[in-house]
């Protein structure tokens, strides 16, 4: 057998073959399914660009309406998951919620046909469609209040805003929300799409796929980091603040949070995205303070690791578009979540069409024959 290097973090080691997203993080270049980004989010849907991901192609007119019909016959969650929910404890992360939500979801389907069609599109249907559901519901039941019904007549976006505030949403920020949610749906070989394909490659079914995924991306060097820069700039304060605090963090060998990425050399072209959405709202519902620290903050970043080609990533102006929108910090990462289930599901599909299970080998740096010492001498 070929042994090779071991690489911490598996930078840089394939661990698929994929037509499902392309990154080239040189020049700041992200396209689905060899569309790039700027397009989708000018022009399509979080729910035809998920089609995209999963099934290839973008769907016909015809297509289109089904899926989306689809989805909105399937978002209420069963009686049962949100008596479960409820017995959660209010003061639990809502990531974990989701991902026992998620999990539990597959006790209700859980014969696993996983080649036939059929099943594969129940399952996406179902994950897409409850998902934000179980996200809006766990977030009132936890303030006390009942959850409140998907409204049919709404977009999968205003839905859930809808769902969230238990008022019908502005319609710039409903939009602006559905382009969030394309700008985060897919991104590559990353922690959670990693995990999402070990699961999936054990033939086990999509929830249980989803579920670990969701456990995946909570962490703060991933999804998590949303959450985190909001905190870090309420922490700065002020604009004259932020020097001293950067210096302060680097000096440490402390994290900037939103910032750094392990493929993207330049500013992610998502965070690019997400700055210019942050200011329509700006124009539109006022100013806000955190934003010029955040500029700021980028400014003084660039100066001192610009060499090393650490920008603001994804996560650095998504939490200050969502903030806008009125919606609290910790459900930053299970928004995140309510978009990366298609990226996901696309990759359980492109698992299943190939599998193989996932066994990597380890080096080995512990001891060997050593003798067990009884209880009573150690
Ligand atoms: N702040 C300060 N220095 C940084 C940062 C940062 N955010 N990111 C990387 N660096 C520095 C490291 O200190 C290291 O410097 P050194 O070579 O002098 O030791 C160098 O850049 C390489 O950093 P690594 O941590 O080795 O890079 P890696 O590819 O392993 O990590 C990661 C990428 C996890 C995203 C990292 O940049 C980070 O921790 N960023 C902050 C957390 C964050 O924003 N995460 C969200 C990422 S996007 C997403 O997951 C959706």
């Amino acid at each position: 057998m070929m042994v090779c290097e071991y690489k911490p973090g598996l930078e840089g080691i394939p661990a698929a073959q994929s037509s499902i997203s392309y990154v080239d993080g040189q020049k700041g270049i992200l396209e689905y399914r060899g569309i790039r980004i700027e397009e989708l989010a000018a022009k399509s849907t979080f729910l035809e660009t998920a089609y995209l991901l999963i099934w290839g192609e973008l769907p016909s007119k015809e297509e289109l309406k089904a899926f989306e019909e689809e989805v909105r016959l399937h978002r209420r969650i069963k009686y049962r998951i949100r008596d479960m929910m409820k017995c959660f404890p209010e003061s639990g992360h809502p990531m974990d919620a989701l991902q026992a939500s998620a999990a539990a979801l597959g006790l209700f389907y859980s014969l696993r046909d996983l080649h036939n069609p059929a099943y594969i599109r129940d399952s996406v249907v179902r994950l897409i469609a409850t998902i934000p559901t179980m996200v809006a519901a766990f977030q009132l039941m936890r303030k006390g209040n009942d959850p409140v019904k998907p409204r049919d007549d709404l977009d999968y976006s205003a839905n859930f805003l809808y769902m969230l505030h238990e008022k019908e949403p502005d319609a710039l920020a409903a939009k602006i929300f559905d382009i969030c949610l394309i700008l985060h749906v897919e991104h590559t070989m990353n922690a959670s799409t990693f995990s999402a394909r070990v699961t999936a490659s054990t033939l086990t079914d999509p929830y249980a796929v989803v579920a670990s995924a969701v456990g995946t991306l909570g962490g703060p060097l991933h999804g998590g980091a949303n959450e985190e820069v909001i905190q870090m700039l309420e922490e700065i304060g002020s604009v004259e603040n932020v020097r001293p605090y950067v210096e302060e963090r680097l000096q440490n060998k402390q994290k900037l949070m939103g910032f750094g990425h392990r493929v993207y050399k330049v500013k992610d072209p998502r965070a690019i995205i997400l700055q210019e959405l942050a200011e329509q709202l700006f124009d539109k519902f006022g100013g806000d303070k955190y934003y010029e620290i955040a500029q700021e903050m980028e400014r003084v970043v660039e100066e001192k690791l610009g060499h090393k080609g650490i920008y603001p990533n994804v996560d650095f102006y998504s939490g200050l578009v969502y903030r806008k929108m009125g919606i609290p910090t910790d459900l930053f990462t299970p928004i995140f979540a309510i978009a990366r289930v298609a990226g996901w599901l696309a990759h359980w599909k492109e698992q299943l069409a190939e599998n193989r299970i996932f066994r990597p080998t380890q080096v080995y740096n512990g001891k060997h024959e050593v003798p067990y010492t009884p209880l009573d001498q150690r």
